[in-house]
């Protein structure tokens, strides 16, 4: 059965037994709220043959004044259940005062990449991001850590500072998990009533109907952009935050679509803000 660990020194231990016995060490960092997205990373570094350690915890640096930091779904019980069920070997679900013991007067800062899309936004968003994974990486000292491409930017931020800072990590993103009607699965779809649920498939249909342009060979990345918007503007349940059209490596806005572009949304549809992107190839 999988093992709950609450303080950094219980998994520390837990990791050094394991690669004593010769493991490598997959890591999966959430939030908790677990759904198949986070079991498609978790299957990922158990087929990897790796023993796998899920951190559930929400991280209170990475949410702003009046966001939902009070109302984010805590689930525990579930949670350990998802990630036993996907065959991970431990999950570490610090409290607070474990992570942040005291004032926490040091952060890991990706600048530029950071600047845009979920940035511009979330002013602090990233900071808090970079600051709970770098702990993480610390205390859990993985192999290989997984992330999901839903948190595009994230992904892009996280491994430009293992990169920076000489982390010894190997990050692999993986694919974004969609419901049948293309709605990216998040932990905050739970915020959805029926009706917002149903219209939250907006944020997909735009980006298709982006992507098909793209696709139909419309280069002018301010063109696509429009194309979202109207979608977006179609569903009057949907406020949006952000449509926006740039490099997947850079973030970079572009003028002309060439190689990989990252389309991506964001948007409030009642309580809830969802995001979500598509990267198409574009031949130059
Ligand atoms: P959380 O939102 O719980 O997401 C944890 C991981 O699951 C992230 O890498 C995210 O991109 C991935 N994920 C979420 N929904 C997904 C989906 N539909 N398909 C594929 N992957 C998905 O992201 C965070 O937590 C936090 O910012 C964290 C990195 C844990 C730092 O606090």
């Amino acid at each position: 059965m999988i093992e709950v660990v609450h303080t950094i020194a219980d998994v520390r231990q837990r990791v050094a037994a394991a690669r004593a016995a010769g493991w490598r060490i997959g890591f999966v960092p959430t939030m908790g709220a677990l759904h198949e997205g986070h079991a498609s990373l978790i299957r990922r570094a158990v087929a990897a043959g790796e023993y796998t350690v899920v951190s559930i915890f929400v991280n209170p640096l990475q949410f702003g004044p009046g966001e939902d930091f009070e109302q984010y779904p805590r689930t525990l019980d579930a949670d350990r259940e998802v990630a036993a069920s996907c065959g991970a070997h431990l999950i570490f679900a610090p409290s607070q005062s474990e992570m942040y013991p005291r004032e926490q007067l040091t952060f890991v800062e990706v600048e530029r990449l950071t600047e845009g899309l979920c940035g511009a936004s979330r002013p602090g968003h990233f900071r808090g991001v970079a600051t709970v994974v770098a702990k993480l990486f610390n205390i859990v000292a993985p192999d290989t850590a997984y992330f999901g491409q839903k948190d595009a930017q994230q992904a892009v931020v996280i491994r430009r500072m293992t990169e920076d800072l000489c982390m010894p990590v190997r990050i692999e993103v993986c694919p974004i998990v969609r419901e049948p009607d293309g709605l990216a699965l998040s932990s905050r779809n739970a915020y959805l009533d029926p009706r917002e649920r149903q219209a939250a498939t907006v944020l997909y249909r735009a980006l298709r109907a982006a992507e098909a342009a793209v696709l139909e060979g419309e280069r002018r990345a301010e063109t696509v952009r429009q194309r979202m918007l109207e979608v977006l503007a179609s569903e009057p349940l949907a406020r949006v935050d952000y449509a926006e059209v740039v490099d997947a490596a850079t973030l970079q806005p572009l003028e002309t679509l060439r190689g990989q572009v990252l389309l991506a949304v964001a948007a409030f549809v009642g309580k809830a803000r969802l995001i979500d992107n598509i990267v198409v190839e574009v031949d130059s």
